[in-house]
């Protein structure tokens, strides 16, 4: 039986062909629909009906069924009116980095087997770190992303208040409690029920009419708990939620948790980069008091999933935290280098610096400060379009770069508006001239704009209320 090999020649003609992909796919974006052809999901899964090829179907076959199948039913993430969630669109030097660190396939875990690649991503850490404007020589690691950058940041703390909670388990610890406001990203709260503490750990600590932690309920919070016998462990202030780019007054929370003793993990997941950001400075005050900080490559640098970081300032707990012996593994304190598998839960790790190295060196840092002040002066400008129009209603102050508004045609009740607005965002994920994704802001449901493609343009916001008003009449 042959060995799974392609010749040199076949691998340069399959080069060329997802080199000039890649090209077409990322110049031509804007020329393109959202979506090509939705089909309902029990039709798109008879599409990957097929049995498991044993003989070889040749490359040509199979980018065949790429273009045809994946590409074809694929959203155009990275389309200039693709505004859900938070999903950029990457730059073609990360992508083809990527190409290359999958080539090169260093399992960033030990020094001796990926030299260069822990380097990258020691070197890549600093710059992310200096760029968020947190503790320069803080210690990290790239992660995932910010699911599992928040449950880091929260073992790093509970690893703090109980040095011995390795060993003893959690069942051997006093009752405990994390301070999180209804904006905090809900992987905080997966984060505490993943430690084995249980929903019940969580407070939820109220905010103000923009949706900032409040850091009075803070302090009276942990008050309140340390009076009952719970230990406070960790408060997560948030640079930049999900649903309104909101900003936690993090100095001010910084200084209630340094009194009480409480570890202050800020999750800038998605803002993480302000402190550099031209008009937007202002939300990361404090940020280099935070014990923990989150912030996502992949949501702030236009380098394509996954990418994430966690950075501590408490240097060396990371390695108390995570760091175990293994016989058949080089070892911290016995062989020479560096170990990433001591600074987070994965052994083998992608080489996923080298995509944020090459963005950096190729585009440079102020390429991408500058597109990020240009992405918030355009929510600005939608917010302010949605203002104007008669038929919309804002419901949140742009920040960084998020629009929470509404459709409201004419008067109506709550539940028919909150009814209405979901079904037109339904209709624009099925494919429409624009591409959203809806929240909850109290009791009304409200559809969320997140400005973080570098491709839109003004020349966009009108035509995403006109999409919204189109799928407003296939609704009825
Ligand atoms: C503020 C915030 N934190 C954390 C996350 C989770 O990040 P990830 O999807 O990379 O796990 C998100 C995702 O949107 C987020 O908005």
């Amino acid at each position: 039986m042959a060995e799974p090999e392609l010749s040199r020649e076949e691998i340069e003609k399959l080069g060329r062909w997802v080199t000039a992909f890649v090209a077409d796919h990322l110049t031509e974006m804007e020329n393109r629909p959202i979506a090509d052809a939705p089909l309902p999901p029990a039709e798109l899964r008879a599409l990957f009906e097929e049995p498991l090829p044993s003989a070889p179907q040749g490359i040509e076959h199979t980018l065949g069924d790429f273009r045809d199948k994946v590409v074809a039913h694929s959203v155009r993430v990275g389309h200039p009116r693709f505004l859900a969630w938070m999903r950029t669109s990457p730059l073609a030097g990360a992508v083809f980095a990527e190409a290359l660190a999958a080539a090169l396939n260093q399992s960033v875990a030990v020094w001796q087997g990926a030299p260069a690649a822990t380097e990258v991503e020691r070197l890549v850490l600093r710059w992310i770190a200096r760029l968020s404007g947190y503790t320069p020589n803080a210690d990290g690691v790239l992660t995932s992303g910010g699911s599992m950058a928040n449950f880091v940041g929260l073992l790093l703390a509970r690893q703090h208040h109980f040095p011995d909670v390795r060993s003893t388990g959690v069942q051997a610890l006093p009752p405990v409690a994390f301070y999180l406001s209804p904006e905090t990203h809900y992987s905080a709260v997966k984060a505490i029920e993943m430690m084995g503490f249980g929903k019940q750990a969580v407070r939820c600590v109220p905010t103000d009419s923009d949706r900032r932690m409040l850091p009075v309920m803070l302090r009276r919070a942990i008050r309140t708990d340390r009076r009952r016998g719970v230990v406070p462990v960790a408060a997560v202030a948030t640079l930049g939620t999900t649903a309104t780019g909101a900003c936690d007054p993090i100095a001010e929370i910084a200084e209630v948790c340094a009194e009480e003793g409480v570890w202050l993990h800020v999750d800038g997941a998605y803002g993480g980069l302000a402190a550099s950001v031209r008009g937007a400075e202002h939300c990361a005050r404090g940020l280099e008091k935070a014990d923990s900080f989150t912030v996502d490559p992949h949501k702030t640098m236009f380098v394509p999933f996954e990418a994430g970081a966690i950075f501590t300032r408490h240097s060396g707990l990371m390695p108390k935290t995570f760091g175990a012996h293994a016989d058949y593994l080089p070892n911290a304190n016995e062989d020479e280098g560096f170990h990433f598998r001591d600074y987070g839960p994965q052994l083998s790790r992608g080489f996923r610096a080298l995509k944020i190295y090459f963005t950096l060196k190729i585009y440079g840092a102020d390429a991408i400060l500058r597109t990020w002040q240009r992405l918030h002066r355009l929510a600005e400008q939608f917010a302010a379009l949605v203002v104007a129009a008669h038929d919309f209603q804002l419901l949140s102050k742009p920040s960084l770069g998020i629009v929470a508004f509404r459709y409201l045609p004419r008067a109506m009740g709550e539940e028919e508006a909150n009814a209405l607005n979901r079904a037109v965002v339904r209709v624009l994920q099925r494919g429409g001239k624009a591409f959203l994704s809806r929240t909850h802001l109290g009791k009304t449901d409200a559809m969320r704009a997140c400005f973080i493609t570098y491709r839109t343009t003004e020349r966009d916001l009108p035509l995403i209320l006109e999409a919204v008003r189109e799928a407003a009449r296939e609704v009825g």
